[in-house]
């Protein structure tokens, strides 16, 4: 059984899901959604970014699996921030994913007219077509500068995480303002580094269960919600199977204790603030 968390809006969002980041084969984001709800899995991780909204919600669509069981998210792209461009993108993201409401809606990079598009966000929690909002790689100092600004406080801050970079200045700020962390690169982008490392090896011969699993178990003990990525069926139902084992406290302490890499992926704020808010993704058929 999947544990979940409490939004502060009292929304309970899954521990574990997938996402489907660079799965822009259409008929393999749609396959690898409908092996996740047949695996048991009711989160689901998408972007207009990713350009695969509309695979999404076929896969959710075709599952089976009632609407109301199941917790989607996606995001809205810099070049849609601003209150007018943001109100527009919802409603285009509606469109695409054709699965009724959005669990979990978020800003996905901290720049162009954040507080604008916030405005729109908030009014499409009003309207009932979102049911809450969030933010991602949002830093300390970018949650703060929205702060003043929002009616709604985000209820999601989503960003990189896993045992090599553990957010140190990040999380105690979450915790502390009743945001939830949700890990993208929850398994470090499937980096060997990180899968070999001997505190993970040795949990997984304790546990009889892969470093992976040992790792994604590690992000639900500590509270986080992991969204792993992954298209091959064996590897969806494998990462979802982590809820019949628990880590012991020295074994947490132990992986806990490897967080002091820096972050896998690195662009320079001046180079996101040029970049993004003029980069309009195509959606995928
Ligand atoms: N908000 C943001 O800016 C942002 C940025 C990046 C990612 N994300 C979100 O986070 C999600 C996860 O990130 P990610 O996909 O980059 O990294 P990840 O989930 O840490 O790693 C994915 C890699 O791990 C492999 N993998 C998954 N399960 C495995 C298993 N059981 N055994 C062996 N290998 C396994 C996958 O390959 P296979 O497909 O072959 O299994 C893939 O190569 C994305 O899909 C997206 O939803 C958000």
């Amino acid at each position: 059984m999947v544990t979940s968390v409490a939004l502060s809006n009292g929304l309970r969002m899954p521990q574990l899901g997938l996402g489907v980041y660079l799965v822009t084969d259409i008929a393999v984001c749609e396959s690898s959604v409908l092996a996740a709800l047949a695996s048991g899995y009711r989160l689901i991780d998408t972007a207009t970014a990713y350009r695969n909204e509309r695979a999404v919600g076929r896969g959710i669509r075709s599952s089976g699996v009632p609407r109301e069981d199941i917790f989607l998210t996606t995001k809205l792209w810099p070049a849609d921030f601003g209150y007018d461009k943001a109100r527009a993108a919802i409603a285009a993201s509606l469109d695409r994913l054709d699965c009724g409401h959005i669990d979990l809606l978020l800003q996905h990079q901290p720049v162009g007219d954040v507080k604008g598009a916030w405005r729109a966000m908030e009014e499409a929690v009003d309207e009932g077509t979102v049911r809450a909002i969030g933010v991602s790689n949002f830093t300390v100092a970018d949650l703060e500068a929205l702060r003043p600004h929002a009616r709604i406080q985000p209820a999601v801050n989503q960003v990189e995480l896993h045992p090599h970079w553990q957010q140190p200045e990040l999380l105690p700020y979450l915790a502390a303002h009743d945001i939830v962390a949700e890990a993208w690169y929850p398994l470090g982008h499937g980096a060997k580094k990180l899968l070999s490392e001997p505190a993970i090896v040795a949990a997984s011969g304790a546990h009889r269960k892969t470093p992976v699993q040992v790792i994604l178990r590690w992000h639900v003990q500590r509270g986080f919600v992991a969204i792993p990525k992954s298209t091959n069926p064996a590897h969806i139902a494998a990462n979802i199977d982590i809820f019949d084992f628990e880590l012991t406290a020295a074994e947490m302490a132990a992986i806990d204790a490897l967080g002091k890499d820096r972050p896998m992926f690195r662009m320079p704020r001046w180079l996101m603030s040029a970049v993004m808010p003029l980069a309009r993704p195509r959606p995928l058929p």
